[in-house]
């Protein structure tokens, strides 16, 4: 469906909604938020508010990838998100991947990308393959299930704990803090416990640490614990934040995935249909739930010198704010962006980000989409919504906290 007419300018009116606030997200549709910024004030400067500092917002999709692109005027080092940005400095910056800039940003990541390619990653694609199917048929079997606790919330992080090497049975526990350090799961958990659990992660992982300098084996974590650059080791505390990083980066963002799938067949039958049929290829049909379910609603930056974007004009050590949730829909760019189409192409979405910092986990971020939707497709014939799902409590990550789901079972051939 093609939007009809332009929406009203008066709704593109950014007094009217405070991005720092989770609950805005809650409580307004994306589309009906966006569309109008995009449409008559594609650019503009969030005022600040409860004593946190102003920012600019970009909702076109152009201006976004240029920001991406741009390492040079912009820099992730006093943040790439809002929690971060906000206040100003990030303790890992300059340390872990997605908070450094410059030639040590180059150094880690050609380090760590010698663990995430295709060849390195074989056996934890299978073991991503197999648990995904397990989990799937196990709740097929169950008929009624919340699809994240029962499916989503138990696949990301296996796969980066064969990465790294992590116990099977510390697990559970780092998937609960983790969920802690995001997108806190209601509004009643405080700023505190999130603070709390990302110090008890970076302990945890300090421990295994040492444990991998003694006996290194081949999984990541013993890769930047004994690798040297230019004859030099990464110091602790980068090695720390960069394993770090992988749980912070890998977990969340797939899980919400997951569950937006899950959530979109319970709504579109058609494309369901579609996905049952093989009308489309797995690979097709992944790109589009990656720019439907738009699992990171923003990044951001700090720019480094005065920057001109349309009629504004960014001031040096401003914070920048990019929307990906607004790019992905940008009319611009995806035909009739607001249908959920499986064979979409071509289709360029954000939801990795662009440029230097592009998500280092891309490839395998694809293959739990394939994974998830090969067996969804094999083991699954229809899938319902049993109670309205609830959000999780954010502004940065676009997942489900519940999503009560009742899945038919495929009929043996
Ligand atoms: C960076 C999204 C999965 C690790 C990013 C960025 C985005 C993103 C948008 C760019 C951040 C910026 O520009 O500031 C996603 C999504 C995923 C996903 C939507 C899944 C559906 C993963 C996985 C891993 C991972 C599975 C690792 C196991 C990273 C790392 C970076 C990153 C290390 C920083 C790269 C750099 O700064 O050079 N991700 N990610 N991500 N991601 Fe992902």
């Amino acid at each position: 469906m093609t939007a009809p007419t332009l929406p009203a300018a008066e709704l593109a009116d950014p007094a009217a909604f405070d991005l720092t606030d989770p609950q805005t997200f809650d409580d307004n549709d994306p589309h009906e938020m966006w569309r109008p910024f995009r449409a008559h004030n594609p650019v503009f400067w969030h005022a600040p508010r409860d004593g946190k500092p102003g920012f600019w917002v970009l909702t076109k999709y152009d201006d976004i990838m240029a920001a991406y692109r741009d390492n040079k005027r912009y820099t992730s080092e006093q943040g790439n998100v809002l929690s971060t940005l906000l206040l100003g400095e990030d303790s890992a910056a300059g340390k872990m991947l997605a908070v450094t800039d410059g030639p040590r940003h180059r150094e880690i990541r050609n380090l760590m990308m010698k663990s995430f390619s295709p060849r390195v990653l074989a056996p934890v694609v299978e073991n991503v393959q197999q648990l995904t199917d397990r989990l799937i048929s196990e709740a097929v079997e169950e008929g009624e299930v919340d699809f994240v606790t029962a499916v989503a919330d138990r696949i990301p992080i296996h796969t980066i704990g064969d990465l790294m090497g992590i116990p099977a049975g510390d697990r559970e526990q780092l998937v609960d803090w983790n969920a802690q350090t995001l997108s806190r799961y209601s509004a009643d958990d405080g700023e505190e416990v999130s603070l709390m659990a990302r110090n008890e992660i970076i302990l945890y992982i300090s421990g295994l640490m040492a444990e991998r300098r003694r006996n290194p084996g081949e999984d990541v974590l013993s890769t930047l614990a004994t690798a040297t650059v230019d004859g030099e080791p990464l110091t602790e505390e980068e090695i720390i934040y960069n394993a770090y990083s992988l749980i912070l980066g890998g977990d969340e963002s797939s899980r919400a995935t997951a569950s937006g799938i899950v959530h979109a067949f319970s709504q579109y039958e058609d494309q369901w249909r579609r996905l049952k049929n093989a009308e489309v290829t797995l690979e097709s049909a992944t790109e589009e739930v990656m720019r439907w379910t738009t699992p990171t609603m923003h990044f951001g930056r700090h720019a480094l010198v005065d920057i001109p974007i349309r009629d504004h004009v960014v001031k040096a050590g401003e914070i920048v704010t990019l929307w990906n949730s607004s790019a992905n829909f940008d009319e611009d760019v995806f035909a009739d962006p607001y249908t959920f189409d499986l064979g979409r192409t071509p289709n360029k979405h954000v939801s990795f980000g662009h440029g230097p910092h592009f998500c280092l986990g891309a490839y395998l971020g694809r293959v739990h989409m394939i994974s998830m939707l090969e067996s969804l497709r094999t083991r699954v014939a229809g899938i319902e919504l049993l109670a309205p799902p609830t959000r999780l409590f954010s502004n940065f990550a676009n997942g489900h906290a519940t999503l009560k789901v009742r899945l038919t079972p495929q009929p043996r051939p």
